[in-house]
């Protein structure tokens, strides 16, 4: 989720390729650089955000690549800030993705006598590039050579000192190519180049683009291929937004990719374990006697979700509190107790306190979240990121299925250190992970008829959302969606609890969600759905395949994915949510009295 800017042409590069990231530092902004081509390779770059650059004074250099991060590996210093640069530094890389492999490229390259300056999977392409180059490889071929070694998702451009030409290629992660006159643009997205061209080529995987001042040549397999050039419409403000009109409808469709993101070099299927970046002390996951999460909000409910995958798959005791609510009960050896603090921000006062208090009684401590670099992971022993790139939408989205995956993984390190989970039951569940980025796109394909039932029920008087299980939390976080951005009354309730009271609440006005799927305890809720249904409530159902909803009012299909196809069908609450607010004319974005990140307490 970084963002990569090129530039080559005829006019000065620095100016052109800064103002770029500038125009891109709402994707990641931990680090920032630049690469500027003459006949030697004029590199800056540094911790930070874009604004504490300085472009370096190089005049006559007319091609040049940059870079701002959002870090996944290694922390957020200058030695980790892209470009990085070759051992004898005559060809600089900026990358966006994971290099799954990078460590056994790393250990090839160590042997052949190569030295790494950074923490960064990235460092290994300059490296195979100029290798390359050595062996007497154009730049092109010398890049298209390196790309069949890699594994993983990547954009990246490369630029070698004296020529003036960027190579760029990618798998998995955006590129697009901006059509100047005498010039071409590269970039992640294109609001980086936006003032320049609106006529643009994207770029598709398993293409590798030759950017000459006056030529722009696109390869695949060796052989030529040929994209149309296309015209951007968009104004900038819109083209931030990916073309969509919000944020959160933009980070709603972003969820394949940042699950991708999430789950990447993580998961090892021969092993039927994950590669966690957490070093919990030898013996420590076997001795462990609870995990206690804390959280608030969308947090919250992901927590929830976790808590019971802690409990089925790992078979450790697991309790969520808000974190606002808690109060640290260790029992007698309080290093025993695991506390999670689950925070996309990593800055909420109700989440730190609690954590503060857990740390201070003696127990250990972890993070869980998005945000490098944030408070919550200067105060845990130890962090895992979720992944998910920036979340500008003041609403949760793919924080939420980000951090329920993370904890997924974090569940079947500790069923397998604790040797409470079989090698087949993780590879199951493993592959069952893997398929959620698909599985979430086959919904996100179904928006139109979320849409239509948007439209039919956007005047009712209230919603409810009701689910059992790993449905529970899920109905919990629908009904949050709703209310937080089309200020309607929508409450959560565990399904089989409508009958002890909320039903007296049910009438034609009220129409009931429910999550009907696997892991859900579906067709038992389909009878609570039923009940609600007597009493003339709309019925509308997430139902997994096999489940018998003829009755049902609108039904929403959800793939197969077992104890994660609740988190599926959070993806049509979210929809719906969104176009319900959205024909509303709410302010999407930023709901009235709601801010992204709770400092106070
Ligand atoms: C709801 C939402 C909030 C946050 C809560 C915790 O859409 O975004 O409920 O989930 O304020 O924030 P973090 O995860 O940053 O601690």
């Amino acid at each position: 989720m970084c963002g990569i800017v090129g530039y080559v042409g005829t006019e000065p590069a620095g100016q052109i390729v800064y103002n770029g990231l500038e125009n891109l530092d709402y994707r990641g902004y931990d680090s920032a650089g630049i690469a500027l081509v003459e006949r030697e390779l004029t590199v800056a770059k540094q911790a930070g955000e874009v604004s504490e650059l300085s472009v370096p004074n190089t005049p006559n250099a007319t091609c040049g690549i940059g870079h701002t991060r959002w870090s996944t590996h290694g922390p957020p210093t200058d030695a980790n800030a892209h470009p990085h640069t070759s051992q004898q530094g005559t060809v600089a890389v900026v990358h966006n993705g994971i290099i799954e492999n990078h460590e056994s490229l790393k250990g090839q390259l160590l042997k052949e006598g190569y030295a790494f300056a950074s923490d960064t999977d990235t460092e290994v392409i300059p490296h195979l590039i100029e290798r390359e180059l050595d062996d007497g490889h154009d730049l092109l071929s010398a890049v298209e050579r390196v790309v069949d070694l890699l594994e993983g998702s990547y954009a990246i451009a490369a630029v070698r000192a004296g020529s003036n030409r960027i190579v760029a290629t990618r798998h998995e992660s955006p590129l697009v190519i901006g059509h100047g006159d005498d010039a071409a643009f590269l970039a992640s997205d294109v609001t980086a180049f936006l003032d320049h061209t609106r006529d643009v080529t994207y770029l598709e995987d398993g293409d590798v683009a030759l950017l000459e001042p006056d030529s722009v040549a696109v390869y695949r397999n060796g052989e030529p291929v040929d994209h149309d050039i296309e015209t951007v419409d968009w104004d900038a403000d819109a083209a931030e937004k990916g073309g969509y009109e919000h944020y959160m409808r933009k980070e709603i469709h972003e969820q394949p990719t940042a699950l991708r993101q999430t789950l990447s070099g993580r998961i090892d299927l021969d092993r039927g374990d994950v590669d966690l970046d957490v070093d919990f002390p030898q013996g420590y996951l076997e001795s462990l006697e609870e995990i206690q999460l804390v959280s608030c909000g969308t947090s919250y409910y992901a927590s929830q979700y976790a808590a019971r995958l802690l409990e089925e798959i790992a078979d450790v005791r697991a309790s969520v509190e808000i974190a606002s609510e808690y109060e640290f009960d260790g029992g007698r050896d309080p290093w025993r107790t695991l506390v999670i603090a689950v925070t996309q921000s990593g800055e909420t006062a109700d989440t730190l306190s609690a954590i503060r208090r857990a740390a201070g009684a003696g127990a250990r401590t972890l993070a869980v979240t998005n945000t490098l670099g944030s408070s919550v992971t200067r105060e845990t022993n130890d962090t895992l990121f979720i992944r998910a790139g920036p979340e500008i939408g003041v609403a949760a989205t793919k924080t939420f299925a980000s951090q329920v995956v993370t904890l997924a993984l974090l569940s079947v390190a500790i069923g397998r250190e604790r040797g409470t989970l079989s090698t087949a039951n993780a590879r199951t569940l493993l592959e069952n992970l893997r398929t959620l980025p698909g599985a979430v796109q086959q919904v996100l394909d179904e928006e139109e008829h979320v849409l239509e039932a948007a439209r039919e029920y956007q005047d009712s008087e209230s919603f409810f959302f009701v689910g059992r299980r790993y449905g529970y939390p899920v109905a919990l976080e629908g009904a949050l969606k709703l209310k937080e951005i089309s200020y309607d009354h929508a409450e959560g309730f565990a399904a089989g609890e409508l009958k002890h009271g909320p039903l007296a609440l049910v009438s034609e006005q009220t129409p009931v969600l429910a999550v009907l799927t696997a892991g859900s305890d579906g067709s038992e809720t389909v009878n609570n759905l039923t009940e609600a249904q007597a009493r003339g409530a709309p019925a509308i159902g997430t139902v997994s395949d096999g489940l018998e909803t003829k009755s049902l009012d609108w039904t929403f299909e959800v793939p197969e994915a077992d104890v994660f196809e609740p988190l599926v069908a959070n993806v049509y609450f979210q929809l719906f949510a969104y176009h319900v607010a959205n024909l509303k004319g709410r302010s999407i974005d930023k709901p009235r009295n709601l801010a992204k990140s709770v400092t106070v307490e």
